[in-house]
């Protein structure tokens, strides 16, 4: 089994739409019971809410229902938990380093290193308009099939 976990700022946005696009390529490919998939935020404004209307509305354009996720806070034991922790941008990165204990010996970077080699950010998309959505899916998208391949090539 290896658990991955995606990380943005307030898990309303970027990390349950990554949840859901990575979510659907491991059902598409039968591997639901070998990769487990769940999502954070490093800041608690939104704990216990469903994802944003305007994800939510986004995703399910491109046939990805995200409704049902609700947003948690990382804790300490998602450092025990999960093989791969991946941060949607670099100051969600610094937060989780910085409370990332020494003995946690999983992979912590950023989601889109699994994008290109110069990784970069997933723009915040919050105070956006829908083409932000928009660009947060194209990104997330890409990144998700190449970390599938990542997955399934070294774990499975
Ligand atoms: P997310 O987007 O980190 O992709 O879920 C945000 C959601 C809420 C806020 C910022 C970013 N906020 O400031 O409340």
């Amino acid at each position: 089994m290896v658990h991955v976990l995606f990380v943005c700022l307030g898990n309303i946005c970027r990390s349950p739409t990554a949840e859901g696009i990575f979510g659907k390529i491991v059902k598409q490919h039968g591997l639901s019971d070998r990769i487990l998939i769940d999502s954070a935020g490093t800041g608690d404004w939104h704990v216990g809410h469903p994802p944003d209307q305007r994800a939510i509305k986004a995703a399910a354009n491109r046939g990805i229902d995200i409704r049902h996720l609700c947003a948690r806070r990382i804790r300490r034991y998602d450092f025990v938990k999960f093989d791969y922790i991946l941060a949607m941008d670099g100051q969600n990165l610094n937060s989780l380093k910085h409370n990332c204990p020494k003995s946690y010996d999983g992979h912590l970077g950023l989601f889109l290193e699994f994008l290109r080699s110069d990784s970069c950010d997933v723009p915040d998309p919050y105070y956006s308009d829908n083409e932000g959505f928009e660009l947060v899916l194209d990104l997330i998208s890409e990144a998700a099939e190449n970390l599938f391949h990542h997955i399934v090539k070294h774990h499975l």
